[in-house]
């Protein structure tokens, strides 16, 4: 039976401390703290406005968390400067792990999605930027269905946007409350932590595997008999 594998982007593929360095001339040492607290800022906007039925683009949700860490931290960002930093948003890197191990992916027998919170045209950017846009046989962005993770109809419209059918569907994320999200729904789910001192919710739950790079999942994934 062909695998569909769903790959979260922003902190999976994508390393939002990537803005990091942009920060630096702006908030000096404050930058690591800095853009953690931006991209924390911006998932519980996310979150909130998934709960709320408040849609508002992820962008939106980016932008105004920007906005929020800015008086966070007491910093003055002229307009031109918030766009120079929203534009490294839409540019951020890959972590160094994922074009190599996207690519030995791409030779077994499994489908790759990108699936993810960004709007269609910010996620073409950002995966092309990244050179990484043509493993995936498609982009599958909530856009559409104007929810976000880890609302259920998030992980029931992968589904049918990538046309699974009743394959058997991983979730790949380096976000717990994702993969949380995903195997209340059924999925499975590989928790990527690259970071061996990122927690993973004590909600009892395990993920179905724990991964600490995409080598690891070309392993998973090349073997006929992964769980
Ligand atoms: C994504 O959907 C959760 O930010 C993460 O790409």
């Amino acid at each position: 039976m062909a695998r569909f594998l769903a790959f979260d982007v922003y902190g999976t593929l994508i390393d939002t401390a990537g803005v990091t360095d942009g920060l630096r001339t702006l908030v000096g040492d404050n930058a690591p703290i800095f853009a953690k607290q931006w991209r924390e800022k911006q998932l519980e906007y996310s979150f909130r406005r998934a709960l709320m039925q408040d849609y508002v683009d992820f962008s939106v949700c980016t932008a105004q968390s920007l906005l929020y860490t800015c008086k966070r931290f007491n910093v003055a960002l002229s307009g031109a400067e918030q766009e120079r930093l929203l534009a490294f948003y839409r540019a951020l890197p890959a972590y160094p792990d994922v074009a190599p191990g996207l690519a030995l992916l791409a030779s077994l027998p499994v489908h790759l999605f990108a699936f993810s919170n960004g709007q269609p045209d910010d996620l073409e950017v950002l995966l092309q930027s990244a050179g990484i846009r043509h493993y995936f046989e498609g982009v599958v962005s909530l856009y559409d269905v104007r929810t976000y993770k880890p609302n259920p109809a998030a992980y029931a419209y992968f589904h049918r946007a990538a046309r699974t059918g009743g394959s058997e569907t991983w979730l790949i994320s380096s976000n717990p409350f994702d993969i949380i999200g995903a195997q209340a729904t059924g999925m499975r789910a590989v928790w990527l932590q690259r970071d061996p001192t990122a927690i993973f919710d004590p909600w009892d739950v395990e993920p179905t595997v724990t991964a600490t790079s995409l080598a690891d999942i070309v392993r998973l994934f090349g073997n006929p008999i992964a769980p």
